[in-house]
């Protein structure tokens, strides 16, 4: 009888990292520092440097990072933020919760992220700033997205909350555009023991100010120099983020070699595989493929126990919650069809290789019959 092969698996994750976490964890219960702390500035210059860049900010949250990227340039009501439709809904949420209005711009077919190709004609004099997402992993084409950002003079924020690690032409992403957020969710590549986020920049007064917004707009208690949230990480995330971040690029290398192994018995299927672009260096946050019959698929997978996800089965501009901003059926087909198509399968690195067989085995089965 074989074993379910989970979608995701943390307890894997954990099991041998376990003492190190409860001993990080209990230290922190005996500094009682629970609200940012030493762990959490510790984390920061730790994560800042794997992304070579100068600050990273802790937040409770990838939202909570995104949000205060959209406040630090000063983005409000009848601004405009192009963006992408296929990504999951908090990368809109930040555009959304300071009053601007996001605007779509449709994906490319091969890597899932923004179009630098469709960016140009969206911009207008209400543009404050460009947002793509680093997909599933796999880095957005930057140098276009850049070149267009130095013309028309809104900046770049990057959405990293997939792509710890991955590299845009030899150079991790985080730092190619004025600031950028990461989550620490706990499925993400990098993930704490609950919710994270961090903020990463290369800019002094981004940084500074980011640290007073997320603490009650205040660099000097109970004094408050503008309306602030309460977007702290706890001392605890930081604690385990210490941790897990000693493990990231091991990881990574972990994910790459599933994404290999699907690659190399998923070939001759016809299943649309994902491939990376030449100028990029994915962590495979996610491993989506496509098909037009990805839900009979999906069912056949879940019948045979093995897990499998969609993401994302509803691009944001048919979300109810955007039908204010009047989009379409129809407007973005590439975002659309991707929708419709896309399939995400079992990928960690703790996945071993009889398990990797066993679902391109099943997925093989499916297009038998
Ligand atoms: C692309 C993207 N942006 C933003 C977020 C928001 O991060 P969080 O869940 O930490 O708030 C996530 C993760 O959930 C995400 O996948």
């Amino acid at each position: 009888m074989n074993q379910p092969i989970p979608y995701l698996d943390l307890a894997a994750q954990l099991r041998p990292l376990r003492k190190e976490i409860d001993a990080v964890i209990a230290k922190t219960l005996d500094n009682c520092s629970f609200c940012l702390g030493p762990d959490v500035i510790q984390f920061e210059n730790d994560f800042a440097r794997h992304c070579g860049a100068q600050y990273a900010v802790g937040f409770n949250s990838g939202t909570s990072a995104l949000h205060v990227a959209m406040l630090l340039l000063n983005i409000g009501p009848g601004d405009e933020v192009i963006t992408t439709p296929h990504t999951f809904v908090a990368t809109s949420w930040a555009i959304s919760y300071v009053g601007a209005r996001p605007v779509y711009v449709d994906i490319d077919d091969q890597t899932f992220t923004l179009d630098p190709k469709l960016v140009e004609r969206a911009i207008t004099p209400r543009t404050k700033a460009i947002m793509p997402v680093h997909l599933y992993g796999h880095p957005v084409d930057l140098e276009p997205l850049m070149e267009i950002c130095r013309k028309h003079k809104p900046p770049l924020v990057e959405d990293a909350a997939q792509a710890h690690g991955a590299k845009y032409r030899g150079k991790i992403v985080g730092t190619f555009g004025a600031m950028s957020g990461f989550s620490f969710y706990p499925g993400k590549n990098l993930g704490a023991c609950g919710e994270g986020g961090a903020l990463v920049t290369n800019n002094e007064a981004y940084a500074a100010r980011a640290r007073s917004l997320r603490e009650h707009g205040s660099t000097q208690r109970y004094f408050h120099d503008e309306v602030g949230f309460n977007y702290r990480m706890e001392g605890i995330q930081g604690a385990v983020l210490g941790v897990k971040l000693r493990h990231l690029d091991k990881w990574t290398q972990g994910r790459r070699r599933v994404a290999q192994r699907y690659h190399e018995l998923l070939a001759g299927t016809p299943l649309q595989l994902p491939r990376e672009a030449d100028y990029a260096e994915s962590v495979y946050h996610l491993y989506v493929v496509r098909h037009p019959r990805r839900d009979d698929l999906k069912k056949h997978l879940e019948s045979h126990k093995v897990g499998c996800a969609l993401h994302y089965p509803l691009p944001l501009h048919l979300q109810k919650c955007y039908a204010s901003l009047g989009y379409h059926a129809g407007d973005f087909p590439v975002a659309e069809k991707a929708a419709r198509e896309c399939l995400s399968l079992p990928i960690y690195p703790e996945l071993t290789d009889e398990q990797i067989q066993r679902v391109a085995e099943v997925i093989k089965d499916f297009f038998k019959a």
